[in-house]
């Protein structure tokens, strides 16, 4: 067997760094924005399950012009690669219903401050069911993640039980999917971009009756009815603008988990939190207790010193 060494130059690490740095603050800005006209949304029209499969088939409809057009090749995919998608879909439209249930019953920064504890889903499916074994370091600094997300759900104002299991289901549904995805994109010729498209419409096709039968088309006839008379026609531009960006900032996170581990892609996604519930907090003026600020700043904490534990 030939031992293949792949060095790469100064110029290049520099270069790499540059772009994820690009991708990043480009998928946490699109992400920003989505978590705004997403409450938006769920505020005049309290209905996630139909928004979350509209997220989905704007996205699907986006990439599927993007082929036609050639603006995107399109992937070479067989039913193997079909099926392999199969459980990273299960858990991605698993991960985006719960989130947005919970976003439907608490604020956006509640289930961001809950969503903050992702990293310490990742290391404990790796330990447990991966058999992975990471260093004390990593360990400890899961007692601040844990602790400050626990300190900040026990002092919140608008607690709602819902809304805290939504986000703790998707914690957990999208360690999975991150996991999924890069064993699925290792190897194979599908892009990042082009695997989140086609992830995007196999979870159609999954929670479209799911989405059927828990709310179904005569709720949401009466809520678009309302909700038109309340916002008037900018509640359609609001619709979306949370579909085609919930699209967008995926797109743009597939194209760094492409690029880096799960687990980094956890960490970024957890500081990305902190963007989205200061922005959030501010838009919506969400009254909250320094109490339970503390809460989500030492949990954020926490994240960075395991980030730090893993290097
Ligand atoms: C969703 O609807 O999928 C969630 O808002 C996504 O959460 P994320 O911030 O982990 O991408």
């Amino acid at each position: 067997r030939r031992l293949q060494i792949n060095v790469e130059l100064p110029e290049e690490q520099a270069a790499q760094k540059l772009k994820i740095g690009l991708y990043f603050a480009t998928w946490w800005a699109l992400n920003v924005v989505f978590n705004v006209y997403n409450k938006k949304v769920l505020n005049a029209f309290p209905y996630p399950w139909l928004t979350s499969t509209l997220s989905l088939a704007a996205g699907s409809l986006m990439m599927l012009v993007s082929w036609a057009t050639r603006m995107v090749d399109a992937p070479k995919t067989d039913l193997d690669f079909w099926k392999s998608l199969l459980p990273v879909a299960v858990a991605h439209t698993i991960g985006h219903v719960a989130a947005t249930v919970s976003m439907s019953k608490v604020a956006v920064s509640f289930t961001h401050i809950i969503k903050s504890g992702e990293p310490a889903f990742s290391v404990l499916v790796s330990r447990f069911l991966l058999g992975e074994m990471f260093p004390l370091p990593v360990y400890l600094s899961l007692i601040p993640i844990i602790g400050g997300c626990a300190l900040s759900a026990l002092t919140e104002l608008n607690f709602n039980m819902t809304g805290f299991m939504g986000a703790m289901i998707s914690n957990l549904a999208f360690v999975f999917r991150n996991i999924f995805s890069k064993k699925g994109m290792k190897g194979k010729s599908v892009s990042g971009m082009n695997y989140y498209s086609c992830l995007s419409m196999q979870s159609l096709l999954i929670l479209t009756p799911f989405a059927i039968a828990v709310e179904g088309p005569k709720l949401w006839a009466e809520g678009f009815q309302q909700a038109l008379s309340q916002i008037g026609p900018n509640f359609i531009w609001w619709l979306v603008a949370q579909s085609m960006f919930y699209h967008l900032y995926n797109q743009v996170s597939y194209m760094s988990l492409y690029q880096i581990s799960p687990l980094t892609f956890s960490v970024g996604n957890t500081m990305k939190r902190i963007f989205v519930i200061v922005s959030s907090i501010i838009v919506f003026r969400t009254p909250v207790r320094p109490i339970n600020t503390i809460g989500a700043a030492i949990a954020i904490l926490g994240t960075f010193l395991y980030s730090q534990a893993k290097l």
